[in-house]
């Protein structure tokens, strides 16, 4: 198996981040220092350790959602921010978040300890919806809901973006967005093209999930049939 997968595998984190974490020389195979990410080797007779510690094969996963409030960032540490989503877990919990919201978005946010679910519901190939509702101080110059679907430039890093945008109310302040792609800050910057700003955004969806029966802050974990949905859009059986 590659390392980077049998490490995410082993729950120790996300794909990207284990690959980090192999890059930065703190992954050994039965001793040895290895720094390739892809390198092959049989898990069944190998002794693997991260920082000097041992890690295993998961068989049984943890899968949460969560309704995420306001002002918690999205990170399992962060020096500069007191409150962290996993602050809202039983710290025995070591499930990472699946992709992040800002700190003043609310909405569904996946966890889960089963590295290679969260690799493919985050990697772009898969194309995973998200549909957001958002709330903006003026209405958008342009519009959105014409072009969005055909794609958009943005002019910070000129990322291509394309997606769906309705227009809820007769005033073009408060919108419906879905998405598949997950750029970072995606959905405000999609609106600081059209010269506005969003003040409130609520993720309404992931994957076809939502948390519209839990309150802000409460999380619950997922039933079978909502796994196996899960794994359905991942292209996981
Ligand atoms: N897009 C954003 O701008 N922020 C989020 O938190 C999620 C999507």
């Amino acid at each position: 198996m590659r390392l980077n997968k049998f490490l995410a595998h082993c729950g120790v984190d996300s794909r990207r981040k284990c690959d980090e974490l192999i890059f930065e020389g703190r992954v050994q195979i039965d001793g040895e220092t290895f720094t390739n990410p892809g390198a092959q080797f049989d898990e069944l007779h190998s002794e693997v350790r991260v920082d000097g510690e041992i890690v295993k094969l998961k068989s049984v996963f943890t899968y949460i959602k969560m309704h995420k409030p306001r002002g918690f960032v999205t990170s399992r540490k962060d020096p500069h921010n007191p409150q962290t989503v996993m602050d809202l877990l039983p710290k025995v919990m070591h499930v990472m978040p699946v992709g992040r919201l800002d700190k003043d978005t609310t909405g569904i946010l996946l966890f889960t300890d089963d590295g290679d679910l969260n690799y493919s519901l985050t990697h772009p190939k898969h194309g995973v919806k998200k549909e957001y509702e958002v709330l903006l101080h003026r209405a958008p110059e342009g519009f959105p809901e014409k072009e969005l679907q055909h794609g958009i430039i943005l002019e910070d890093n000129g990322d291509r973006v394309r997606g769906i945008a309705k227009a809820l109310n007769r005033k073009r302040t408060h919108y419906r967005v879905t998405l598949t792609e997950g750029k970072k800050r995606e959905v405000k910057r999609i609106f600081r093209h059209y010269n506005t700003r969003v003040y409130r955004l609520h993720r309404n969806t992931f994957a076809g999930l939502s948390v519209n029966e839990l309150p802000p802050g409460k999380w619950r974990k997922l039933t079978p049939q909502e796994i196996t949905q899960l794994k359905k859009t991942a292209g996981i059986s």
